[in-house]
């Protein structure tokens, strides 16, 4: 049914795995889409009470959205990546059923967004954070500017995006980017616990937090300010030369 995710249904949990191990699950277009398309459906299933993103391997969430297929894109082409992505990283913040992250490995720039978008964050030992996306000459393009500042407050935001370091697990826990932290074989049991837990509560209930709680950031701008910033940079010297430099696995020259 897709060909970047795969998703299974084990009792009250779906558990939907991004599926590109080789690139340490970098975030296409299409397997963004496919999220989309997944969470839509799930929504309209009763029997499903929490969902749950990983990725494939021992080594990755996700590395980012994936490089090799926008270093080539022009400033249009970088505003629809932007919109479409920003629009399912949505649908995951405003799902009904809460959405908790796996995170199994390096969660960089889309892959720490993506993560962000979720309702909770549980980390393996080994997880890294980070925004690296400045090493491109690229702002974050998928709301990462605007929830990182939200769950970490802006002094870390800034200190995190302008540098582009990467953050372990236990310094996300101390950050509140996670809520846990446990070995990566206890990672899903982990989160399978959690969501049967969250099986024993109102579904309405939960479903209206949700809302009450994202109402709190609804008339915030910065999303579709971060978009043009976003697109706006695909135009320039510094994109071309960060997203080279990775291509050819070597460091940029601003
Ligand atoms: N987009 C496209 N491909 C990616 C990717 C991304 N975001 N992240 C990793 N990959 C690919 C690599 O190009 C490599 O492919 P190859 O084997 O065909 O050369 C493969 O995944 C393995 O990655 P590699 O870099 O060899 O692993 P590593 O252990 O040396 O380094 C990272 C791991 C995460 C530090 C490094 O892959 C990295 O910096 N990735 C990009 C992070 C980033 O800038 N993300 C933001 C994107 S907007």
């Amino acid at each position: 049914m897709y060909n970047h995710i795969i998703s299974k249904k084990q009792g009250v949990v779906q558990l939907i795995t991004l599926d590109r191990e080789i690139k340490l699950n970098a975030l296409n277009i299409e397997l963004i889409q496919e999220i989309g398309k997944e969470i839509d459906r799930l929504n309209k299933e009763k029997s499903v009470r929490g969902i749950i993103i990983t990725g494939k391997g021992n080594k990755a969430f996700a590395a980012g959205a994936d490089i090799a297929e926008f270093s080539e894109f022009n400033a249009e082409e970088g505003k629809i990546m932007s919109t479409n992505g920003g629009i399912v990283f949505n649908k995951i913040e405003h799902s009904s059923i809460p959405v908790i992250a796996a995170v199994n490995g390096f969660a960089l720039g889309g892959g720490c967004e993506l993560s962000m978008a979720c309702h909770v964050r549980i980390a393996s030992e080994n997880a890294k954070f980070g925004q690296p996306e400045v090493n491109l000459g690229l702002p974050p393009g998928y709301g990462g500017t605007q929830r990182l500042s939200q769950i970490v407050g802006k002094g870390r935001a800034l200190d995190m995006l302008i540098s582009a370091k990467t953050i372990d697990a236990m310094t996300a826990l101390s950050y509140g980017l996670v809520t846990q932290v446990v070995p990566i074989d206890e990672l899903l049991d982990t989160c399978i616990r959690y969501i049967n837990k969250l099986s024993q509560k109102s579904p309405i209930a939960i479903d209206t937090v949700i809302k009450c709680v994202n109402t709190m950031y609804s008339e915030n701008k910065g999303f579709n300010f971060e978009i043009d910033q976003f697109s706006n940079c695909f135009e320039l010297e510094d994109f071309k030369e960060g997203t080279e430099a990775f291509m050819a696995k070597r460091k940029p020259d601003f």
